[in-house]
């Protein structure tokens, strides 16, 4: 199969491809993301084999206004409309009951279903156009960082899917942020591009997950199917330095080898000889390392580096959604120096 690349001008060609069942790359806020008719059986399995994705990972379904909820969930509490009316378009996926229209492949068997409605102006157009939720995963290979551009979507999809949108860089980095509205009190499932404060603002109380920072243990189970497979990783083997960034530049400039890769902040570029760098930007700039954080892992993939060490920001904002991506790609293999009050 030939991968079209595709532009603003072809928003009708990408609509027309996922109306007939084909597979098109959709750049988001967040990150780009493999789109398929999310009322279509066969063509979201389409999705599953072409980025080799486990058979028991539910996919979240895309739409272009609050008001199409119903078309997809039932039984919606209050609180998620209020969440829909304050957040939406934005990196914010909601988990709820799902409709019977909505296909098996898309919940993988699950009675609930993913939804977010995207703050980019050509994934609302083109969903439009489709006029069906459009169920999309991130667009990288299974395990592989998300791809943030047109160009690192097409290096993992390029010969697998029928387009890419090409959009442009995505404004936020990562991923949107997941919130279980089925139970009681919210649950946090992933963190992401919308802060954990801003939830607790509309929201009041919001449990996180304990998936979000830990290694879950051999017999339990992620109520994210997602968060159980090592993801996000470069080919070699992450190391995440938490804790204060002086003492994290410290401690990794003590243990570097031959051939060590470091990912580090803007201010600390400097300080690791002989090693390949990605600065992921200022200390104080969670947005920016937001940004750069999948294309740093990626970018050791084309060196010889056999170990990579990571300056880890703190929780707070934007923070929590970096650190939990980091952690993943080190498979929780984290050196703990202590709290970074940031
Ligand atoms: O920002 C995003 O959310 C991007 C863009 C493309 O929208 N999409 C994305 O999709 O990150 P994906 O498939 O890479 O991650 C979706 C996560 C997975 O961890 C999956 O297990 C979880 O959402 N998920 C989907 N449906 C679920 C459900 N019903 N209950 C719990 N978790 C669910
Ligand atoms: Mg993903």
């Amino acid at each position: 199969m030939k991968t079209q690349l595709l532009t603003e001008h072809d928003i009708d060609t990408a609509a027309e491809i996922l109306r007939s069942g084909g597979l098109v790359g959709i750049p988001t806020e967040t990150v780009y993301g493999l789109g398929a008719n999310g009322l279509n059986a066969a063509a979201v399995g389409r999705i599953f084999t072409a980025k080799g994705r486990p058979q028991d990972n539910p996919l979240i379904l895309h739409i272009p206004d609050p008001a199409w909820l119903d078309r997809c969930c039932r039984n919606i509490p209050p609180a998620a409309y209020r969440l829909a009316r304050q957040l939406w378009p934005g990196p914010l996926t909601m988990i709820l009951q799902r409709r019977e229209n909505v296909p098996n492949a898309v919940t993988c068997g699950l009675d609930t279903v993913g939804v977010r409605c995207p703050d980019h102006p050509l994934a609302l157009a083109v969903i439009e156009a489709a006029g069906v939720p459009v169920a999309a995963p991130s667009g990288n290979l299974s395990g592989r960082p998300s791809p943030t551009c047109a160009r690192h979507m097409l290096e993992d999809m390029d010969g697998r899917i029928d387009a890419i949108l090409d959009g442009g860089p995505c404004g936020v980095g990562v991923e949107s942020t997941i919130i279980d509205m089925t139970v009681p009190i919210p649950r946090l499932l992933r963190p992401g591009g919308m802060p954990l404060e801003r939830l607790r603002e509309a929201l009041g109380e919001v449990v996180v997950d304990k998936a979000v920072t830990a290694q879950l243990g051999a017999g339990e189970k992620p109520r994210a199917p997602g968060m159980k497979y090592r993801h996000y990783a470069p080919k070699a083997p992450v190391i995440v330095v938490t804790g204060d960034s002086r003492r994290t530049a410290r401690y990794i400039r003590r243990n570097l080898g031959e051939h060590t890769g470091v990912i580090c902040f803007d201010e600390y570029a400097g300080q690791f000889p002989n090693c390949v760098i990605e600065a992921i930007g200022p200390v104080s700039d969670k947005a920016r390392q937001a940004r750069r954080v999948f294309d740093a892992l990626r970018a050791f993939d084309s060196t010889d580096v056999d170990t990579i060490f990571a300056q880890c920001p703190g929780s707070s904002g934007l923070g929590m959604a970096v650190a939990n991506r980091l952690k993943k790609a080190a498979g929780f293999r984290v050196v703990d120096l202590g709290e970074d009050a940031t």
